[in-house]
Parts: structure tokens; sequence; C-alpha cells
């Protein structure tokens, strides 16, 4: 099982690449994608569908047996990007001996000095010209070998760095790409990289969504091998699980939906992202191709319930006074459950006790976190998709170490642990 979640995550070193890699899977066990942009057509019983928006969120509806008014949906969320480095436009910027380093910004809240020192590859999609102005192609790209690297100032130059570095954004991340062979390259380095993998001309490329990425594969460690190393735990983590668990999941009365965003590092308000209309409409479409009335929808939220998944923060032990002293999940202990006072978090003692309940039933023990209250914490999917779709829900997600480090650490027995609860919430 654990090998499946490493695959999927040295295959999706992006967005674009992670929702192409879930859409696979969901094409291989017979899932149909639906068109958006043409009516739905009747919706039947065990009808098993899913949607894409910008090629970087995708939503997955196993229709239930009966009607979503009756019954409502059991919805899991997660999200499908990470922080990174974006490539911005005229990237190259050449220096001595004709070494080329490229220009970048900021994606997300990365803890950046992980990224130094360590082989990085280039992820995303390429637009070439298409037929008409209106429809560009898309190309995926990922280049599957180590090509850039952010290094760090030698420590001769910095003699303070072991107390502490101030990075600029702007001046110490730019990753080094290559040094220049001949006339040629000056200035087309990075386009002919590009133009190489995706055998095109470089003037058939009209744009790019390029992102850095860690070039070394996932792995486990630790002696019993209980520990997962990786990029993109969070939240590629929580998308697999919830796929694994729909793909297992029996049919049921009740529709089962797995709906994965986009752009939850820089705050969701996108078209892709959780506080978008998109899901909302889909699902409003689906309940009246059902029974006919928009009302159908609305009695459909009441009855339903959402785990929006993103990972938490497990204790860490050198770091014991950053944590509540009552509430810090460890890593193997099982599923979290989030709360916070000021509802950043869509958890409360009922939607709390339902998913403490799940997970009980599936025989899986589940953890609660709160943040220590001197430390202000994190933000998620839950109640940015309840101004939407203004459902019950749970905040969750399995504990890690090193959030937005380049590698984050999970647990191997939770990741199985989550994946059977998940199962046991859509089979309820
Ligand atoms: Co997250």
């Amino acid at each position: 099982m654990i090998n499946r979640l490493l695959n999927f995550l040295d295959a999706s070193p992006v967005n674009f690449l992670a929702v192409k890699n879930l859409c696979g899977e969901l094409d291989r066990a017979g899932y149909r994608q639906i068109d958006p942009r043409m009516p739905l057509g009747s919706v039947q019983a065990g009808d098993e569908l899913y949607v894409t928006k910008n090629d970087s969120s995708v939503y997955a509806f196993r229709i239930g047996q009966r009607p979503m008014a009756e019954v409502g949906f059991r919805m899991i969320c997660a999200h499908c990007d990470s922080p990174t480095f974006r490539i911005k436009p005229n990237a190259e910027m050449d220096g001595e001996g004709g070494i080329v380093k490229l220009n970048t910004e900021v994606y997300g809240g990365p803890i950046m000095s992980t990224w130094f020192d360590r082989p990085l590859t280039l992820a995303g999609r390429v637009i070439v010209r298409g037929l008409d102005p209106m429809n560009p192609k898309t190309l995926l790209l990922y280049i599957k070998r180590p090509l850039l690297q952010i290094s760090n100032l030698a420590i001769h130059f910095n003699r303070e760095v072991n107390d502490g570095v101030k990075l600029s954004r702007q001046k110490d991340v730019l990753p080094i790409l290559g040094i220049i062979q001949d006339e040629l390259e000056k200035g087309n380095l990075l386009l002919r990289v590009i133009c190489d993998e995706l055998a095109i001309q470089s003037t058939d490329i009209l744009d790019f969504d390029l992102y850095l990425a860690d070039a070394t594969p996932a792995c486990t460690f630790g002696v019993h091998n209980e520990f997962i190393s990786s990029g993109r735990l969070d939240d590629l983590s929580m998308c697999f699980a919830g796929l694994e668990a729909l793909l297992a999941a029996p049919q049921t009365a009740t529709t089962q939906v797995l709906a994965i965003f986009d752009n939850e590092e820089t705050g969701s308000q996108t078209k892709q992202g959780a506080g978008s209309p998109f899901l909302a409409t889909i699902l409003k479409r689906i309940a009246q191709a059902q029974s006919g009335t928009e009302e159908a929808f609305y009695q459909a939220v009441e009855r339903s319930f959402m785990v929006s998944a993103d990972n938490a923060h497990a204790w860490h032990p050198n770091y014991s006074d950053k944590y509540d002293p009552t509430n810090h999940p460890v890593l193997g202990g099982g599923p979290v459950i989030k709360f916070n006072a000021a509802q950043k978090y869509a958890s409360d003692a009922v939607s709390a006790a339902i998913f403490a309940e799940i997970c009980r039933e599936a025989g899986v023990p589940c953890q609660r976190f709160v943040n220590h209250s001197d430390v202000a914490g994190g933000s998620t999917l839950g109640n940015i998709l309840a101004s939407s779709i203004p459902l019950r829900g749970v905040d969750m997600g399995n504990p890690i170490l090193a959030m937005h480090s380049c590698r984050e650490t999970g647990s191997v027995a939770d990741h199985a642990y989550c994946v059977k609860a998940f199962t046991q919430f859509y089979g309820l």
C-alpha cells in the first residue's frame, strides 16, 4: 500500500501532474469524464463521473442508490498544490563564464532554506499554438532528472550562517540551470530544455506555468521503515488517501464525492480553488438531473458531511515547547482532528464526534490537535468551502513533521489508518 503512495508522490511533482495521475486512476477504475460545457443529461444510481477545472483541480462523484435530496452526499476534500517556486517570464539570467540561473517567484509558503543544495527539476504545463488563439494546446512537462540547484553561500563568506540567515525571495533562491556551450544557447537554454523534452519548436511555445520540484524520489526510513520522507506530503498524501478510499469503498445509498482543489497554499480564491463556486454548481446540476428541481441540492447539502483533509502538525521531539501541552498528535498515532476557537477549522464537537466514531468503527486510532495558544497556526480548506456550500464537516489530516519543507516527514501506519477511516466514511 505504501508503495502506491510513494509512486504517486514521485509521479506528481506539481498540481497539474497530480491531477493527471488522479484522473488516470479514475479512468482505470471505470470513471467517465464529464464535460461541464455540455448538458449533464441523466444521472443514474451507480454512475461514476469526474470533472476537471484548469487541469489543476478534479472532482469525482459516485452516484448513490438514492437521490441526493433524500440522503445527501459524503465528501472528502484535499488540495493538490504545494509550496514551491514558479519560473518567471524571461527567466534566464546570464552570469560569468556562461553560467545561467533562472528568475523565480515564491509560490505559497515554503521553508526556503530546505530547497538549497539538493537536485531539483522542472514540472508544469507548456502552452503551445493551437488552431486558433482562443484554443491553445496544453502539454504537461516533467523533466525526470536532476536539472537545477539553488546553492548555498560558502560558510567562509558568512561565518554567522548557523545563527540564522534572512533569505531574500528575489536574490537568494534563484537556481542555476547550466553553462552555455555555444552562442545558440545564449538566452535560449530554458527553451531548449523544454523543446527537447516535448519534441516541439520554440516558435510554437506561447507561455508556460513551470515550477521547481525536488528531484529525489520519495522513500521510507527508520529502523522499521515507519516514516515517509517526500516532497508534497501536504497535501498529496491526503489526496491519495481519498482516492484509495473512493476506489475501495462499496457502493451505498449515498453519493460519494472526492474534491481535489488547487491553490490552497495561496488562499483558494481561484476558479479551481476551494473558494470557487465550481463544485457547488456541479453538485447542483447532478441533484437537478436526479430530481428535476433546484430545491434538491439545498436539501442534499443539509444532509451531507464533509471531511476536509489537510495534513496536521506532528509532535516534534526537538521542539516540545511549540505544541499545546495536552493535545500534540504523534506520528503513527492516527488521523488528527483539528480545532480552533477562532474557527479557522470547520471542526466542532458534533463533527469531531462523527469523525471519531467513524475512526472507532474502522478500528483506527484518532488524535486531536489545537495550537499552542501563543502560536498562530495555519488555515485550510474546510471553512472556505463551507462559505460556498454550508456543509457540516470536520477538518482533519495525518500528522507530519516539517510542513512546507522541500521534504516533509509522515508515517507509514498513519497512511493505512487514514485510508481505512476514509473507506469507512464513504461506506456509511
Ligand atoms: Co495543506
